[in-house]
């Protein structure tokens, strides 16, 4: 996999920091178990939140909403950055939207795009069990035609992307344009699934994402389950 050579993005190549083990990866050591005991130890859901969670497997849409932990970690990186105004783009039943909610001040505010109006009903039912109705304006519609019409809300301080992922590199490339120095870009499935390196057009627009968002933002890939692409504007 490290034979493969990407064109687009600046910098430096360097060879890989760790030695070729399956160490690097730590894949092996995030058990099942693991991953529920940390997150019940450090981001346990309320009931807003686990209403949130189970309304997939209540209601029959996919179960595709972040973990618990990684939830968390969102909301996290939005209180440091003393985020206000954020974009989502994928909203599903509006899990990961209550976390970036109550991160913000009262006076913050999401616009999470949600193509699927099923899903964007149950979001706000969450939203509004939640008492954040107030903070979260869910835009239903695809992301591509609504991000412009979000133009007049900016800057922002942090665009969370987590839906298609054949479009992430115009994602990114929005994100570029109008989240302000020092906010954040924020992609999750940053790994797709395992098939980052894939020849597929889906995996080739995620690597795009990924090499693309160096030029604007500080970034890293934090070894999440799937992978959490974060970017600070440069
Ligand atoms: C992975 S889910 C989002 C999960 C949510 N962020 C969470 O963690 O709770 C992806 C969502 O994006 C929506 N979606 C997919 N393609 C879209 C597009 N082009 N524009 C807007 N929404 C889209 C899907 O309908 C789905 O609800």
């Amino acid at each position: 996999m490290f034979g493969l050579r990407l064109s687009s993005g600046g910098g430096p190549r360097y060879p890989p920091l760790m030695a070729d083990d399956d160490s690097r990866t730590g894949s092996t050591y995030l058990t099942p178990s693991i991953v529920d005991w940390l997150a019940t130890t450090h981001a346990p859901n309320d009931p807003a939140l686990q209403a949130a969670y189970d309304t997939p497997k209540e209601t029959g849409i996919p179960a595709i909403h972040v973990g618990a932990s990684e939830g968390k970690v969102l909301a996290m990186l939005l209180r440091l950055a003393s985020a206000r105004r954020v974009v989502e783009i994928g909203t599903l039943a509006g899990y990961s939207t209550i976390h970036l909610a109550r991160a913000l001040p009262d006076d913050g505010h999401v616009h999470s795009v949600e193509f699927d109006p099923k899903h964007a009903e149950l979001a706000r039912a969450n939203l509004a069990r939640a008492g954040l109705a107030h903070k979260v304006t869910v835009h239903i519609g695809p992301a591509l035609e609504v991000l412009p019409t979000l133009v007049p809300y900016g800057p922002f301080c942090a665009v969370f992307v987590d839906a298609d992922k054949g479009n992430y590199d115009h994602y990114g490339a929005w994100a570029a344009a109008h989240v302000r120095k020092g906010g954040l870009l924020l992609g999750d499935n940053a790994h797709y699934f395992g098939n980052l390196l894939d020849d597929s057009a889906p995996a080739a627009a995620m690597r795009r994402f990924h090499e693309q968002a160096r030029s604007f933002f500080d970034t890293v890939c934090i070894p999440t389950p799937d992978g959490l692409l974060l970017g600070v504007r440069k």
